[in-house]
């Protein structure tokens, strides 16, 4: 058997990885500077991360949710308290598209309504529901044309009104920061005017956090920076460090019923244990405060580099366009051994480095965009 060929590869093997770096078969070491896509929030391997997961797998690594898991009750403690959200539920998955698939289907239990609103260029994940609310087109099959989302220009509330006044919505549904659009930031303004309009509308503001959540914006959650509360958020990515778990974080308005959600894999032992460990690990290390010191470091030195002609995000979710912004990232890769990401427009690198990398790490890798950049 062979591989479903989806994915437009690097040809490069990391076998080993620890901190912020990655080394191939030959002991190339590579900087990363993309955290496999947002998801490294504590850095590969952390010491507590692996003994953590080691002495759970010791124990018991799954049992259904048909019995008593303590660890689940544990890391929702931990993670309300960490994430100002003290008073929600927690309902855990695997995956972002899966967070994000429930918070929309809570909404429409919750509402009785079957239509969201989402926003151009939004990226909700892959699965049928989570694909309604994603603006590629690319992505979808016929059989994913469904009921309809409505998408939405970013910052237009008298547009989310208009739809919203024809009484059929469920919910309106953002990321914290667009990630796969190439680090787009909703304004304060508009997401405070989204929290009125659901408000006055009945509507369930479901915040999209699998990527710019975790702290990796400086703080916990991206929506936080505009000083409001969502009444769904959903999160993956930096929260398993690399171990797949996801969450959704519920308002206690919603009533839970038995069998209104469910899963088999989610919430298991092992995904607990390193959801804690990396709840733990970010504590230790403040990662959230040197996620905002290095990201503002990291933001100031990009203003001064030649070809970078627009810089957007906060803290370690940062999009620089650049001239020749395809070329420098290909050169990054494979002449200076540096990971970055890449979006939905090819010429903006985008930048997700583990949350507790290092300020030398950070110059290592100025110092290679300056190289590139003729400086
Ligand atoms: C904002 C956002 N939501 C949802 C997803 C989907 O997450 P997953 O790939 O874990 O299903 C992603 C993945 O990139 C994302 O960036």
């Amino acid at each position: 058997m062979k591989l479903f060929d989806v994915y437009p590869i690097f040809n490069i093997e990391p076998v080993k990885a620890q901190g912020s770096y990655v080394f191939d078969k030959e002991g190339k070491k590579y900087l990363d500077f993309y955290g496999g896509h947002a998801v490294i929030s504590i850095g590969h391997t952390h010491p507590h991360y692996v003994k953590r997961i080691e002495s759970q797998l010791e124990n018991i690594a799954f049992y259904s949710n048909s019995v008593v898991i303590s660890i689940q009750k544990e890391l929702a403690e931990k993670l309300g308290n960490a994430s100002g959200y003290p008073d929600y539920n927690l309902f855990l998955i695997n995956s972002g598209a899966e967070a994000c698939e429930n918070a929309l289907k809570l909404a429409s239990f919750h509402t009785g309504k079957p239509r969201v609103i989402a926003f151009d260029k939004a990226f909700h994940g892959r699965t049928s529901g989570a694909l309604q609310v994603t603006d590629y087109a690319k992505m979808k099959a016929s059989f994913n044309a469904g009921t309809g989302s409505d998408f939405l220009p970013l910052e237009d509330l008298a547009a989310v009104e208009n739809e919203l006044k024809k009484g059929d919505v469920a919910g309106i549904i953002i990321e914290g920061i667009q990630g796969v659009a190439g680090i787009v930031e909703p304004s304060v303004e508009f997401l405070q005017g989204l929290r009125s309009l659901a408000d006055k509308y009945e509507a369930v503001l479901i915040l999209d956090e699998v990527q710019s959540g975790y702290g990796r914006t400086g703080k916990f959650f991206a929506h936080q920076h505009a000083g409001i509360q969502a009444d769904v958020v959903t999160i993956a990515k930096g929260m398993g460090n690399g171990f797949p778990i996801g969450g959704v974080l519920i308002h206690p308005k919603f009533k839970a019923s038995s069998g209104l959600l469910g899963t088999t894999f989610g919430g298991n032992h092992l995904a607990c244990a390193a959801a804690l460990a990396v709840l733990e690990v970010m504590e230790e290390e403040s990662a959230i405060t040197n996620a905002k010191m290095l990201g503002d470091y990291l933001i100031k030195e990009l203003t001064h580099i030649n070809k970078v002609k627009n810089i957007t995000g906060k803290g370690l979710m940062i999009g620089v366009l650049l001239e020749d912004g395809k070329q420098i990232r290909d050169n990054l890769l494979f002449k200076h051994s540096i990971f970055t990401g890449g979006a939905s427009n090819p010429d903006i690198l985008r930048l997700l480095p583990p949350l507790n990398i290092t300020k030398l790490e950070c110059d290592m890798f100025l110092n290679a965009l300056r190289e590139e950049c003729g400086q």
